[in-house]
């Protein structure tokens, strides 16, 4: 048997290829008792296996309960059909998170028609466009779009169609289908003089996802995230974070989607209605989530000079249009109402934060402006606690 192994952050892939036998076990169970400290995120990938014993199944096994143990989760990748009839005959594959072998795909002369923080997307033909998503992403961020886009597009949310997960070398992506449409950022941008018609119909659709009743047993719970996040979040004390999520708590649950990123450079404007893409963060919860990550882009990258380079609004329009979509949201709030709402509106733009520092996006300047950022929306006397 081949093992290789490779450290990334707080994340071991584990490359195995061959047999794992009797005779191979031995090298796998050694790696997994010396070299798992700080170890959160553990990746087999099992694209060169070709037989597995109930010894080596016992090895995985063992694996899997070392990372439960530590908090952490294990994966079994790029499983091929054979390899998963033995995990179906053991059990295994009730226990194990296993994903299949996607099909390749290469975009080598493909169009790339965009770039997000996250993937670029290529046209592939004129129906379908694949979002290949960077290295840096965790591995189970396609399997994760797909299957929240797909529910979302059950529950009646306008998105596009997901097709399947599939594989370019390294990376991951998401075949969808192609919306030849402008973002809604861009559409502001060149519609400047209809701001207002154009903000009220923004505020009417993230109303309208805002209706829309989503279980849990579908989409992930917001506040259950958002603590675990503020949970795995190193630089706060205890006692900030009891107080983050003693807040967290008190959070109303009202059952209805949130998008959690729903700034206007994921919306597409396709004619005259809306259509919501970038769907890897759908969950439960109140729309404030929403709210805090749509001023962080509008307000926050916009004071930074960031909004224009992101999503390709200006930076002063952006600012513009975040003023006027929390008034249109609000109905028009009198000045003390609006301060009190954008007060709320501020602490879940933290909660995001936490999250986005979690998954290093943006690189380290962009971590350390986060978490500086975290400390200013939170009270004053936060930073004291205990
Ligand atoms: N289905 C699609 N049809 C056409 N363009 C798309 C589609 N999905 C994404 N795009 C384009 O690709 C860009 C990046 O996609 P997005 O899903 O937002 O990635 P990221 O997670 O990196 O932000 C979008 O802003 C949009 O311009
Ligand atoms: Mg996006």
């Amino acid at each position: 048997m081949k093992l290789e192994i490779l450290v990334h952050a707080q994340r071991m892939t584990i490359t195995l290829a061959g047999q794992l036998d009797v005779n191979a076990a031995p090298a796998l169970e050694a790696v997994l008792d010396q070299q798992l400290q700080n170890i959160t995120e553990l990746v087999l990938d099992v694209d060169g296996l070709e037989y597995v014993s109930s010894v080596g199944l016992r090895v995985i096994l063992h694996a899997q309960q070392k990372m439960k143990a530590a908090h952490g989760n294990l994966l079994v990748k790029n499983v091929s059909q054979p390899i998963a009839d033995i995990l179906e005959m053991s059990g295994l594959d009730r226990v194990l998170h296993f994903q299949r072998k996607h099909r390749q795909l290469s975009v080598a002369g493909l169009q790339m028609i965009a770039k997000g923080a996250n993937g670029e997307c290529y046209k592939v033909n004129e129906d379908t466009v694949v979002k290949l998503y960077f290295d840096f992403v965790d591995d189970g961020c396609a399997e994760r779009e797909k299957e929240l886009a797909t529910k979302a597009f059950v529950a009646g949310v306008p998105t596009a169609l997901s097709f399947e997960v599939v594989q370019c070398g390294t990376r991951n992506g998401v075949m969808y289908e192609m919306l030849k449409a402008d973002t809604l950022a861009l559409y502001m941008e060149k519609n400047i003089e209809r701001l207002d018609e154009v903000v009220a119909m923004y505020v009417r659709f993230c109303k309208q996802i805002h209706a829309i009743a989503g279980d849990t047993s579908s989409f992930p719970d917001a506040v259950t995230l958002a603590c675990g996040y503020v949970d795995a979040c190193e630089f706060f004390n205890d006692g900030q974070r009891a107080f983050m999520k003693e807040r967290l708590m008190r959070t109303e649950r009202c059952g209805t989607l949130i998008h959690w990123d729903m700034h206007p450079g994921n919306i597409m404007m396709q004619g005259d209605s809306l259509c919501l893409i970038d769907m890897g963060d759908m969950a439960v919860g109140t729309p404030y989530f929403d709210l805090g990550q749509i001023k962080q882009v509008l307000h926050y990258y916009a004071s930074l000079g960031l909004c224009h380079k992101f999503i390709g609004l200006g930076d002063a329009n952006a600012m513009r249009v975040w003023q006027m979509f929390v008034v249109g949201y609000f109905d028009n709030p009198d000045p003390d109402a609006l301060k009190a709402i954008e007060a709320d509106i501020d602490f879940y733009r933290a909660i995001k934060n936490v999250y986005l520092y979690l998954c290093g996006s943006g690189g380290e300047t962009m971590r350390a402006r986060r978490r500086d950022f975290i400390f200013q929306m939170m009270p004053k006397d936060f930073a004291e606690l205990k």
